[in-house]
């Protein structure tokens, strides 16, 4: 069995962690055995007391990169959503990685429009009204990946249709069968 890393990052409410969850139930029903690490869950156990500055963010996605490569070897597919908005951050997880497993990083590219649009959480509005500080896309970067393996708006699209596409480059990669 070969393990591979898919690495969703994007801003918030970009549509990450549904598409995520969306392509770990697809691979699960394809019979590969599936560990999904998503921020808001690895920062109440891994990385908890870490907050959003560059440092803990770094930290942060050391700590994802690091336990993903571990999966990845020893033979499960790692779905992973976190903001990870550096791009060093993001380049030193694929270096973790690649030398055991495939690393496909899926940027989802919803404008901050629209995830402002969205606000789940109301953060948006709390962080526009200049209550949170270092929110990524209003008050701290969010750096576009230079050369993501996939890209998706998910403005308009279904999340199922999102993770269609995530899915067909898998198989176009030859990571899983198509
Ligand atoms: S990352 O930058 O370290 O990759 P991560 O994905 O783990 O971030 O966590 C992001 C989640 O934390 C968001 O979905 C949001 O719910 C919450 N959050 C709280 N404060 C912030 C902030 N200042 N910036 C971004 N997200 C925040």
């Amino acid at each position: 069995m070969s393990g591979f890393v898919v690495w969703f990052t994007g801003l918030s409410a970009a549509g990450k962690t549904t598409v995520a969850n969306i392509v770990e139930a697809e691979l699960e029903q394809r019979g590969l055995l599936v560990e999904h690490l998503d921020g808001d869950i690895v920062r109440t156990h891994l990385s908890k007391g870490l907050g959003f500055s560059k440092e803990d963010r770094d930290a942060n996605i050391a700590r994802i990169g690091w336990v993903a490569s571990r999966i990845a070897r020893a033979g499960a597919a790692v779905v992973v959503s976190v903001i990870s908005p550096y791009e060093e951050a993001r380049r030193h997880a694929r270096l973790l990685v690649e030398p055991h497993a495939p690393f496909i990083e899926v940027y989802v590219a919803t404008p901050l429009e629209e995830c402002a649009r969205r606000d789940p959480k109301g953060l948006y509005a709390a962080a526009f009204a200049g209550e949170i500080d270092d929110f990524t896309g209003v008050s701290a970067p969010y750096e576009a990946p230079s050369n993501p393996e996939v890209t998706l708006d998910t403005t308009g699209v279904s999340p199922g249709d999102s993770a269609a596409v995530v899915l067909d480059r898998l198989a176009e990669l030859n990571v899983v069968r198509a």
